[in-house]
């Protein structure tokens, strides 16, 4: 059993990143710039933005961060966003998510120029996904294809069991880990919170990717012997033990699952970083992509 470093191989792509960035200086080119905007004050969503912060600093992009207050109102967002669309200094961007309820989330992810859609999340950058077109890939998903790429695990003719179905993880992974392409050619099964016998489908994959947010959601029965678990959950749960009073906890059951496996990814330190990594690259390809 090995337990996958996704901070490591994180830390690799970002010194591919960060050697990149020096060879564009080098040739007098223009720097990376990200912008992030953060609406609020949720803790989780507060650490998220700041780690993205502090990957553009490691790599040499240049970031800016633009704060609200919980109460703005969604015109004055909106026009941010359309502000940053026409700003040539900033090469991609992301809103975080989620927003205040009185916000809708799909008109702000619409309202992003598709080219600076470095979250890969306007409806324009999934279709071209579907279709195979040149676009921008989601950053979780991209991460864990690109773990599976970098730790060389067989995907062809593999049956993959996705658990949830959201926007931003699930439902694009399962497009990605079902095309004609490598990693990818997997029968993908895409379950969700109506799906029945859900620990009999689990137990006929060779990759499980936990995406329910649901902590220790996958447990050792359902489970093949020698099956790769990728692990996309990061809940907070109270530990009055940990530093800050909480600790993150995966969908897995990680300490009675992971003896089971072949390859299982850790939470923290497995699919969180290379989400990040995963969104500093598409940064880069963002500014390539315009030429710049
Ligand atoms: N909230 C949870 N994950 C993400 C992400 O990858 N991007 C954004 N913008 N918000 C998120």
């Amino acid at each position: 059993m090995e337990i996958i470093d996704g901070k490591a191989i994180s830390q690799q792509i970002k010194a591919e990143l960060k050697a990149a960035v020096q060879f564009r200086k080098s040739e007098g080119k223009k720097i990376p710039h990200l912008a992030a905007v953060l609406v609020g004050t949720d803790s989780a969503s507060m650490t998220y933005v700041q780690n993205k912060v502090k990957a553009c600093e490691e790599i040499g992009f240049e970031s800016t961060l633009i704060r609200y207050d919980d109460s703005v109102p969604e015109d004055i967002l909106l026009a941010k966003v359309e502000s940053l669309n026409q700003d040539r200094s900033i090469d991609g961007f992301i809103v975080q998510l989620p927003l205040p309820k009185h916000i809708d989330e799909l008109k702000v992810t619409q309202a992003i120029d598709p080219l600076k859609d470095i979250d890969g999340f306007h409806p324009r950058n999934l279709g071209n996904m579907v279709v195979h077109l040149p676009g921008f890939l989601p950053a979780t998903p991209a991460g864990i294809l690109e773990l599976i790429r970098r730790k060389n695990i067989p995907t062809e003719g593999k049956n993959c069991v996705i658990i949830g179905r959201s926007n931003i993880v699930g439902m694009p992974l399962s497009i990605m880990l079902s095309g004609n392409s490598n990693p990818g050619n997997c029968t993908v099964t895409l379950a969700h919170s109506k799906t029945t016998n859900l620990p009999e489908i689990c137990r006929q994959a060779d990759i499980i990717i936990a995406a329910a947010g649901q902590p220790g959601f996958v447990t050792y029965d359902m489970v093949k012997a020698g099956a790769v678990v990728i692990d996309v959950g990061t809940t907070r749960i109270e530990d009055p033990k940990a530093p800050k009073g909480w600790r993150l906890a995966g969908d897995v059951d990680f300490e009675n699952v992971a003896p089971k496996c072949s390859m299982i990814t850790p939470v923290p330190g497995g699919v969180g970083p290379m989400t990040i990594a995963s969104l500093m690259m598409n940064t880069l390809k963002a500014m390539e992509l315009k030429g710049k």
